[in-house]
């Protein structure tokens, strides 16, 4: 039996060290912004093998809180980060969950509880609330002012519930330690608003390119698929989620028009965050509020480009999008 490392979950609860977040976050109009690590225990495990846990009750914040960013790292006993090639970090996934009033936490099975989705339309296939993969080292998740994702509204949860915060799910091969970060605010009433997720396809099968095509030059297996966004507003923030071989993926309105293009990084050598052949971060767009609007019921379409250069199995094309409604005045 080999010591494989933790995955750090980070969340952000003192004003931390200016020189690691983006100048905006600072200039919150005097709210504090706070953040919270969180170290998943160490997991034994044979190489090769696959770790999927799930811990319940972690302590991040609760309460009514404005998430503002999360960020992972995989990493060994001594808080080095691990690279991709060693231990693979397939996902991580935080979510609120919601329980039955008086029901011990610790003892609440899986069955038992309501995991609390994001408003996207990924909730009745996936799982899903906040998460990243591979990419995670080189992809900004910073939740642009003044929004915040809403956690822990007190008239949220379904009749009997209350609800707990939080859920992580980390997914790994060659399992290590992982730590995950978060960046929050007290919530404010006038921040918004929603993650939302979209799809091509859960997961799907990219070809290997013909010949013709590979004399063509053209080896690119694109996915195309349309979602309905029930609500519509500004688009804040957009990134997209692939795997390996991934090229990147773009969304675009019902006109056909440009809302979002996210392009995926490959790492070029050894070391954590630069792993060759792997995904080590996805480009984000933060469009000024105002300039990238949807409409509610807009049928969007998501395109996922993968290189055919190759097979790849059980590929996904994911695009999460951060959508402010256009009414609500930050006051912030
Ligand atoms: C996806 O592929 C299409 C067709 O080759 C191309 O026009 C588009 O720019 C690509 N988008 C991304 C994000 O790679």
């Amino acid at each position: 039996m080999k010591m494989w490392p933790f995955l750090l979950l980070l969340v952000t609860l003192l004003l931390s060290t200016a020189a690691t977040l983006p100048s905006e976050a600072l200039n919150v109009r005097g709210h504090l912004l706070k953040s919270k690590t969180f170290l998943s225990p160490a997991i034994f495990l044979r190489p090769g093998s696959v770790s999927n846990k799930i811990y319940f009750d972690v302590a991040f914040p609760k309460g009514h809180i404005a998430l503002k960013s999360f960020d992972a790292e995989v990493v060994d006993e001594h808080g080095v980060p691990v690279p991709l090639h060693e231990t693979y970090l397939h996902h991580w996934v935080v979510e609120p969950y919601y329980i039955p009033k008086g029901a011990d936490a610790a003892e609440t099975k899986l069955s038992k509880i309501i995991p609390r989705r994001n408003s996207g339309v990924c909730k009745t296939t996936l799982g899903q609330y906040y998460g990243l993969g591979s990419e995670t080292r080189h992809t900004a998740t910073w939740v642009p002012d003044p929004y915040g994702i809403e956690v822990g509204d007190p008239v949220a949860p379904p009749e009997g519930h209350e609800e707990k915060q939080w859920l992580l799910n980390v997914f790994q091969i060659d399992v290590a330690k992982c730590t995950v970060s978060l960046k929050y605010l007290d919530w404010l009433l006038t921040m918004a608003h929603d993650l939302g997720c979209l799809f091509v396809q859960i997961e799907y099968q990219v070809e290997k390119c013909s010949s013709e095509d590979r004399a063509k030059n053209d080896c690119v297996h694109v996915q195309v698929a349309k979602q309905i966004l029930p609500r519509g507003g500004d688009i804040v923030f957009g990134v997209a989620h692939q795997h390996s071989g991934g090229i990147g993926a773009s969304l675009h309105g019902e006109d056909g028009r440009l809302l979002c293009e996210s392009v995926a990084t490959y790492g070029e050598g050894r070391e954590a965050g630069n792993e060759e052949g792997y995904i080590v971060g996805m480009s984000t767009c933060y469009p000024k509020p105002g300039t990238v609007t949807v409409s509610d019921g807009e049928a969007l379409t998501v395109v996922s480009n993968y290189s055919s250069e190759r097979q790849h199995t059980g590929v996904m094309g994911l695009f999460y999008i951060l959508v402010a409604e256009h009414e609500q005045q930050s006051q912030l």
